[in-house]
């Protein structure tokens, strides 16, 4: 497994009573695509968080590449394999010029100095940004900065790909751009854990972690998952359109071979269901 945990507690005023994780057990694999799917304040940051170090461990173990995080000693090792993007694009540029900023990220990670003009643009190129070499991030829409700011992980070469909301403060079509980019990566065999409030965005992962309340409420596949009504209620999520469609559509007495979960299965379905009436 490349992320194994178990049994992770966190507090942030540690030693207090509340925890904003509870006996946390995950295991991801090399190569998956796993989506993190939880109401606010559940926990999602703060476990993701752990797998580079960015919170320290209080209580459990977790293992990341083969890196215990409590190593201090690996913490550089372990940030560089484990690449983050975050929510707000304005606030992850150092530099006023986006070619200046993935470098500084190279820098920083003391990669030989010939070698990083041709990472930045094999990163600008990554994610669909070549020809923004000289922009200043600040002129950039949105989508263009976050995919921008993911180049700068992309240029270290990591192995995880987390995405804590990175869509979030995008128009849909930002969204779009994000979306399609995750899933470029997980197809060239990059792991890719995305947190999102999003439901319709966890349709095609491998695997969802649901969490509440600090504590992984289920883990499965999207159909186990979104389609359980009772278990997204526990979780305070909507399930997506075409999974609530589907139940209405029982309530009426009207009954799809399936529980769709996206549009098109929907209408799949519906048209199934006319051809044999
Ligand atoms: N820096 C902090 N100091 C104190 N408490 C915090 C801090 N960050 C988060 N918390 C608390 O820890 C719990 C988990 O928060 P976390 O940010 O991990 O949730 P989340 O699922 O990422 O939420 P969101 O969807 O809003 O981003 C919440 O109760 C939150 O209030
Ligand atoms: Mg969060």
């Amino acid at each position: 497994m490349l992320v194994e945990g178990k049994n992770i507690c966190f507090s942030y005023d540690f030693g207090g009573s509340s925890f904003a994780l509870q006996d946390v057990d995950i295991s991801i694999a090399k190569g998956e695509f796993v989506a993190i799917l939880g109401c606010n304040g559940s926990g999602k940051s703060t476990l993701v968080k752990h797998f580079n170090a960015l919170l320290q461990l209080q209580k459990g173990e977790l293992r990341v590449a083969q890196i215990d995080v409590r190593n201090e000693q690996e913490i550089w090792l372990l940030r560089r394999l484990c690449g983050m993007v975050f929510q707000n694009p304005d606030n992850q540029f150092v530099s006023s010029v986006v070619e200046e900023d993935i470098a500084f990220g190279l820098e920083n990670y003391e990669v030989p100095r010939d070698e990083i003009p041709e990472r930045v643009q094999s990163a600008l190129s990554l994610v669909e940004m070549s020809g923004y070499e000289k922009r200043a991030p600040n002129t950039l829409s949105g989508g263009q900065k976050q995919r921008v700011a993911l180049a700068g992980v992309l240029a270290l070469d990591p192995e995880i790909i987390i995405f804590d909301e990175a869509t979030a403060m995008l128009d849909p079509g930002g969204r779009q751009e994000v979306v399609k980019i995750m899933q470029k990566l997980h197809r060239a065999g990059k792991t890719i854990i995305a947190i999102t409030h999003y439901v319709e965005e966890t349709v095609a992962a491998d695997k969802i972690i649901l969490m509440h309340r600090g504590r992984v409420l289920a883990c499965g596949s999207p159909h186990t998952i979104l389609t359980n009504l009772e278990l997204m209620k526990e979780a305070e999520m909507i399930p997506p359109l075409p999974v609530r469609l589907y139940y209405d559509l029982r309530e009426a007495g009207i009954y799809l071979n399936h529980c769709p979960l996206t549009k098109e299965e929907l209408v799949a379905a519906i048209c199934q269901l006319r051809s044999k009436t």
